[in-house]
């Protein structure tokens, strides 16, 4: 049985619909990600959920109750950290992370303790007598992290907890994320506009445009088998090509090729390469750019540019800019769209 259950949820802001018939369910001790760019909805569908907003429509039940806007039930321990921190301005960081705590009546000591260890943990030891306009944005952030995790809830709601903080913390603060969630086995629902966090973190990524969920699924699927162009142009990056270009002319959509699945050799090796199963094309190596560990180089084939990423090797590259190259590409790995859904996003 599904713990968090979102069905048809509708909302509108002065006319406007900003969610548009929401379902989605969520298992106990699931991490989902809602993905999705500015001002999709995620904030209000994660109020909605922790009842801290009214829906228009449809109904969501956590361990199946049902959760009515500004009525906490017996029962939901739901624990929210909000895109601006929201912290108390007149308590200390020690007084912000001990606040839900105190309410649930723990001796000091213990308070003490784990608030101590949640501190040290998140690597704000020391911010104890700080009050939130005394400390970075990033702090805040940690500190507003540290309060919703040291109650332990059974649903933990969190949007945009990292925004503020930097890479390097950033990158411990999401598996110190993971590591407590899936030790305590913390249902999630996680908001960010990072598709590398989403991917990283996520046992499940919702995509979201414009009010409406436009795909669901494990990283893998959403990363492979994108179900239409919102999705293929929102993760990662694609190469749209007309279906004639990959033998499948009868083919009305697009065909999307990740740059990392096209294989670039010199022109005069193109005929010793590929099979019935590829195709080959001819085009001008355009462009040549380091991205880090890949290097992208921009193909002209015909009227169109064409993306190919290679490993960035010890060696350096074997090509030159202005030369003629070949490409092959396998057609296993071209993706098929539908044509329509998300089209013009
Ligand atoms: N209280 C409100 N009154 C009027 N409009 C609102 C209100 N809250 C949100 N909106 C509008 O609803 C839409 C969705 O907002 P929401 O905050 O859910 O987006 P988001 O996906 O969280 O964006 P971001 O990634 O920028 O945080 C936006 O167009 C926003 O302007
Ligand atoms: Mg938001």
């Amino acid at each position: 049985m599904s713990y968090v259950q979102i069905n048809n949820v509708e909302k509108s802001y002065q006319g406007r619909q900003v969610l548009k018939k929401i379902h989605l369910s969520v298992a106990k001790g699931e991490f989902v990600t809602l993905l999705g760019p500015s001002g999709c909805g995620k904030t209000t569908l994660l109020r909605i959920i922790a009842g801290l907003e009214r829906s228009d429509a449809g109904s969501v039940r956590v361990n199946g109750k049902e959760i009515l806007a500004g009525q906490h039930k017996k029962g939901q321990n739901i624990g929210m950290v909000f895109q601006s921190y929201a912290l108390f301005p007149n308590m200390t960081a020690y007084e912000n992370i001990a606040f839900g705590l105190k309410l649930k009546k723990i001796s000091p000591e213990n308070i003490r303790q784990q608030v101590g260890e949640i501190m040290d943990v998140l690597s704000i030891s020391g911010k104890e007598n700080n009050y939130p306009h005394q400390m970075s944005g990033g702090q805040q952030q940690r500190v507003a992290l540290a309060r919703a995790l040291v109650t332990k809830p059974d649903l933990l709601l969190l949007d945009e907890p990292l925004s503020a903080v930097d890479a390097k913390v950033r990158e411990s603060a999401r598996s110190l994320i993971r590591d407590i969630q899936r030790r305590m086995g913390i249902t999630t629902i996680f908001v960010t506009h990072d598709q590398l966090e989403a991917m990283v973190m996520s046992d499940r990524i919702v995509v979201m445009n414009s009010g409406e969920i436009m795909q669901h699924g494990t990283p893998e699927q959403i990363y492979h088998k994108p179900e239409n162009r919102f999705v293929a142009n929102f993760i990662g990056t694609y190469n749209f090509v007309p279906g004639d270009w990959v033998g499948l002319s009868a083919y009305e959509g697009e065909v999307c090729i990740r740059p990392e699945h096209i294989q670039m050799l010199k022109k005069d090796q193109l005929e010793q390469f590929g099979d019935s199963g590829s195709v080959r094309l001819q085009g001008l190596l355009a462009h040549y750019y380091i991205l880090g560990n890949t290097v992208r180089a921009e193909v002209v084939v015909g009227d169109r540019k064409i993306l190919v990423d290679r490993l960035n090797g010890f060696q350096g590259s074997e090509f030159e800019t202005n030369e003629e190259v070949g490409l092959v590409i396998d057609k296993d790995a071209c993706t098929m769209l539908a044509p329509g859904r998300g089209e013009g996003n």
